[in-house]
């Protein structure tokens, strides 16, 4: 059977934002372009070797009804949630945060000076999960299987899996695949996906292009693509590549967000405040 190659359905750039107590970033889903791609609510990517575009961190505030995803790449930040959690995230760590009916926590710059450069996605959690206890998956770099494919594709499966390379996170709910990519100039990678699985690309270093049968389709440095419906798809390094590919079964619930509250409706928003005032979470 022809595999289906899926395109781009959206492409855009992230917007300079900041967030925190003043930690630059740029913020790709979860902008005006791309308001969401269900189930995923926000990609950001910070990066930075000047400590005052990072040292002020993200003291304490709440979350409720979804989960955050911390993939660090360079840099270390400790994390203390009002549950008594407390952790650092190294370079090549993942952190993999249901915040379910709330959490208040800090995530903070460990080093003073340096290169600090990561990602933070969030995923949704389904309207009966939203209440769930709070539950952390994390994974050191060393925890994190690191495949190399005949063609000479690097890949760190962080969720999901690549031949019989399987991620160490485990979330039923959406069933998530994370990948980080590295190819060489002129390397190629294919995937198989399931169908009805959104899925985006985003290019953190190089240029890349998606093979759609005879059509090749560029994504640049710092671009996101979203990706049509198929069942596979192909991508082919121009120059030294890396990405992280990312997929999710879609919830096909309604959103209803505010801020650090992602819940199904205005009145589970409200709920959410008033829990978080009463000291609740
Ligand atoms: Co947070």
């Amino acid at each position: 059977m022809n595999r289906q190659y899926r395109g781009i359905q959206q492409k855009i750039r992230g917007t300079a934002t900041s967030d925190g107590a003043g930690v630059r970033l740029t913020r790709v889903i979860g902008s005006q372009a791309m308001p969401m791609l269900d189930p995923f609510l926000m990609l950001d990517e910070f990066g930075s070797e000047k400590p005052g575009d990072y040292i002020g961190g993200f003291p304490s505030h709440p979350h409720r009804g979804f989960e955050t995803v911390t993939y660090m790449l360079d840099g270390r930040m400790r994390h203390k949630d009002n549950h008594g959690n407390e952790g650092l995230l190294t370079p090549g760590s993942v952190q993999w945060m249901s915040a379910g009916r709330g959490i208040v926590h800090s995530e903070m710059p460990e080093q003073e000076q340096g290169l600090m450069r990561g990602f933070q996605l969030w995923v949704n959690l389904p309207a009966k999960e939203k209440m769930s206890e709070p539950k952390y998956q994390e994974f050191n770099a060393g925890q994190i299987p690191q495949v190399t494919l005949p063609d000479g594709a690097k890949i760190k499966v962080i969720a999901g899996q690549v031949g019989d390379v399987i991620g160490p996170v485990v979330q039923p709910a959406t069933n998530p695949l994370y990948l980080d990519v590295l190819l060489a100039a002129g390397q190629s990678f294919e995937h198989g996906l399931p169908s009805e699985q959104n899925a985006f690309v985003y290019v953190y270093e190089g240029e890349l292009a998606l093979v759609v049968n005879d059509e090749k389709l560029l994504v640049k440095t710092r671009e996101l693509v979203s990706l049509t419906k198929g069942d596979a798809v192909r991508f082919e390094a121009h120059a030294e590549t890396r990405f992280i590919f990312v997929a999710g079964n879609p919830l096909n619930e309604p959103v209803a967000r505010y801020g650090p509250f992602v819940m199904n409706t205005q009145a589970e928003i409200h709920q959410a405040i008033q829990d978080f005032q009463a000291g609740k979470f």
